[in-house]
């Protein structure tokens, strides 16, 4: 089975992200084969800054390697080191209808706040479907919010195939219920656009603060309280054990304990959580050769698999 996810290099790591994409992608390369990678192009769509960009990719890089990515099973590259992805986006440009497209949230929700659409924002899902499918990729894991981008990729592959013969994998999303939508400080969806995150490598103290600062509702230490309905708990969830979770909702239900005592237990939990991640991430920016040669054997690899495909594909449409 092949997995394949990407993140953007467009700031820094929250525990949407973690949770939502990063681990379960983690998880999933002990069983198949996984192709990380550093979204470059699809940031070229939001992020105008060069400088930002260039330092947001060698982040990104070393946010990856310090939380668990096995560098032996996983090729983890940089998009914009597989040129091969532009190529095939174009071929699937022209078998995709425009209404497909427009159709699209990540469209239509910047249309709608009145941000001036480009073509690279309009084609985003193109080049998205031109990751997954150069691979021949199975399954996406990703967060809710990108699940209807998997489904575009695969009515275009579909199409694709039925006009031209077989040539894709048709892949499918991998969202684990639990970890779908991942609440932010104010309970929102946890994201950088919202301004509600807590950073996974963020400063200890001021994440802590941060936590301290959870949107909940207004009832005393001695009242009963809902965990279902709670943002602190919905986070503790995440890294409880499945005894401490129960131990955390009994005390919920039962009342007799703060809010400001779960946000607490929370944040030790985090810290515990997060500290070796954070160490292994200062000993990796201590040795930027060793993330180049990372991203450089990840780029071989992964360039060899697209050239397959892109062989089969230029042969498909008629170019060879
Ligand atoms: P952001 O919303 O902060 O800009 P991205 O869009 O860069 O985050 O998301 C990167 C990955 O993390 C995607 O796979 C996305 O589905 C996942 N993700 C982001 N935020 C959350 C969240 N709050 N809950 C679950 N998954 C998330
Ligand atoms: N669009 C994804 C995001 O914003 C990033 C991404 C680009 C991606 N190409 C991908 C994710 C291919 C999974 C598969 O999070």
């Amino acid at each position: 089975m092949r997995i394949l996810s990407g993140i953007q290099p467009s700031g820094k790591i929250h525990l949407g992200n973690y949770f939502g994409m990063m681990k379960p992608a983690l998880e999933l390369q002990k069983i198949g084969e996984a192709f990380l990678f550093i979204a470059d192009y699809h940031a070229l769509t939001t992020v105008t800054d060069p400088a930002f960009l260039r330092a947001a990719i060698k982040d990104v890089a070393v946010d990856y390697l310090a939380c668990g990515l096995d560098t032996e099973k996983t090729v983890f590259y940089r998009q914009s080191d597989v040129p091969e992805v532009q190529e095939l986006a174009w071929l699937l440009s022209n078998i995709t209808p425009m209404g497909l497209l427009e159709r699209c949230h990540s469209f239509k929700d910047k249309t709608a706040k009145g941000i001036a659409a480009n073509h690279g924002l309009f084609a985003y899902p193109v080049l998205m479907a031109a990751d997954i499918l150069i691979m021949q990729t199975n399954t996406v894991p990703v967060g809710r919010d990108q699940k209807q981008h998997v489904e575009v990729t695969r009515d275009i592959a579909i199409k694709f195939n039925n006009q031209y013969g077989e040539v894709f994998t048709i892949p499918a999303p991998s969202i684990r219920d639990e970890v779908a939508v991942v609440p932010g400080l104010d309970g929102q969806k946890m994201s950088k656009s919202y301004n509600n995150t807590i950073e996974i490598y963020g400063d200890p103290k001021q994440m802590e603060k941060k936590i301290m600062s959870i949107v909940t509702d207004s009832k005393t230490v001695e009242d009963p309280k809902d965990p279902e309905t709670c943002n602190v708990f919905a986070l503790y969830k995440l890294f409880a054990g499945d005894e401490q979770r129960r131990d955390m909702e009994e005390r919920y239900r039962k009342g007799g304990m703060g809010y400001g005592q779960a946000k607490k237990e929370l944040a030790e939990m985090f810290d515990a959580y997060f500290t070796p991640f954070r160490q292994k991430r200062e000993e990796l920016l201590r040795h930027p050769d060793y993330v180049d040669e990372v991203l450089r054997k990840g780029a071989e690899k992964a360039r060899e698999e697209a050239c397959k495909t892109m062989r089969l594909a230029r042969r498909a449409v008629g170019l060879e």
